[in-house]
C-alpha cells in the first residue's frame, strides 16, 4: 500500500527560481526513508512543500491515495501528514504540557486528552515533569517534544528536517532510539539526514537529492562506507550518464 506519492513536484519560493525540480518518488506504507543531499539541494524546500508550507508549481502530491498538493498545512494535519522542521519546533517559553496541548488544538475536543496521555506515556522523559519549560529540556528531549508535537495528531506519515542536527553522540542515539520505536508503530517515516550512519540503522531506503534533482534511489547501506554519496554529491554520476 502507497503511503505518499510525489508525482513531478516542483515547488520553491519563487515560480521563476524553482528549487524542487521534478521530483518523483513512492512510499509504501510503513517504510522508513532517508533523504539526503549536499547543502542547498533543497530538502528542507522539498517536504515543507510536501507539508503545505512552501508553493508548488507542478506536479502532484498524494498521501495515502488523496490528491493533496498544494493544501495548507492545518487541512494536511487533519489528513494524516506530521512534519517537524528542523529549528522552531517547539515553544520554549511554554511548558512540555502547554505544548502538547497547543498541538492537539486541531484534534477533537474529545480527543485531546486521550492524546496528550498517550504520548506521555509514549515519552518519559517528558512525562515525569510536564510542567517543566520546553526550553530547559536537552537538545534530544526537545526532539522527543517536537516529534510528541506531531505525533499526537496521529498521522500516517511523519516528516522530520535533519532531527539530530548538533546533537552529541550520545543524544542522536537516543533520537534515532526514539524514531525506531515512532517507526515500529507503523507510521511511515520520511528523515532528511545528514547523518549516514545515523540513518543506516532506522532506514532501508535512501533518496539523494541534488540540485533539486533524485540523483539516487537505493538501499541506504550502499552509501555506507561514502563512496557513492560523495560522488553523488559532486554530481560524478549526473556527468557519467550523460556523457
Ligand atoms: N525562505 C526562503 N526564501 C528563499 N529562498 C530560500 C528560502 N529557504 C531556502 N531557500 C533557498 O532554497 C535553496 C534550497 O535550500 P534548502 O534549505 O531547501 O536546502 P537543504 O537541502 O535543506 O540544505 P541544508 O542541507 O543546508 O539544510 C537554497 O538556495 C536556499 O538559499
Ligand atoms: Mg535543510
Amino acid at each position: 500500500m502507497t503511503a505518499l506519492v510525489l508525482d513531478d513536484l516542483r515547488a520553491g519560493y519563487d515560480r521563476d527560481l524553482p528549487i524542487v525540480k521534478g521530483v518523483s518518488f513512492t512510499v509504501t506504507k510503513g517504510e522508513a526513508v532517508c533523504i539526503l543531499g549536499p547543502n542547498g539541494a533543497g530538502k528542507s524546500t522539498m517536504i515543507k512543500a510536501v507539508a503545505g508550507l512552501v508553493p508548488c508549481f507542478g506536479g502532484r502530491v498524494q498521501l495515502d491515495g488523496r490528491e493533496i498538493t498544494g493544501l495548507p498545512s492545518h487541512e494536511l494535519v487533519r489528513k494524516g501528514m506530521g512534519f517537524v522542521p528542523q529549528t522552531e519546533n517547539i515553544f520554549t517559553r511554554l511548558s512540555i504540557l502547554e505544548n502538547l496541548q497547543i498541538a492537539a488544538q486541531l484534534l477533537p475536543r474529545q480527543d485531546r486528552a486521550r492524546r496528550i496521555e498517550a504520548m506521555l506515556a509514549m515519552f518519559p522523559d517528558l512525562s515525569s515533569r510536564p510542567r517543566e519549560l520546553a526550553g530547559a529540556l536537552s537538545g534530544g528531549q526537545r526532539q522527543m517534544l517536537a516529534a510528541a508535537r506531531a505525533l499526537l495528531n496521529e498521522p500516517q506519515v511523519l516528516m522530520l528536517d535533519e532531527p539530530s542536527a548538533g546533537l552529541s553522540p550520545k543524544l542522536v542515539g537516543q533520537v534515532f532510539d526514539t524514531l525506531r520505536r515512532i517507526s515500529d508503530t507503523g507510521v511511515t517515516l520520511l528523515l532528511v539526514e545528514q547523518n549516514v550512519r545515523a540513518a543506516l540503522g532506522l532506514t532501508d531506503r535512501a533518496l539523494v537529492l541534488v540540485d533539486g534533482q533524485l540523483a539516487h534511489d537505493g538501499p541506504t547501506v550502499d552509501l555506507h562506507d561514502g563512496k557513492l554519496l560523495g560522488e553523488l554529491f559532486l554530481g560524478h554520476r549526473a556527468a557519467e550518464t550523460r556523457a
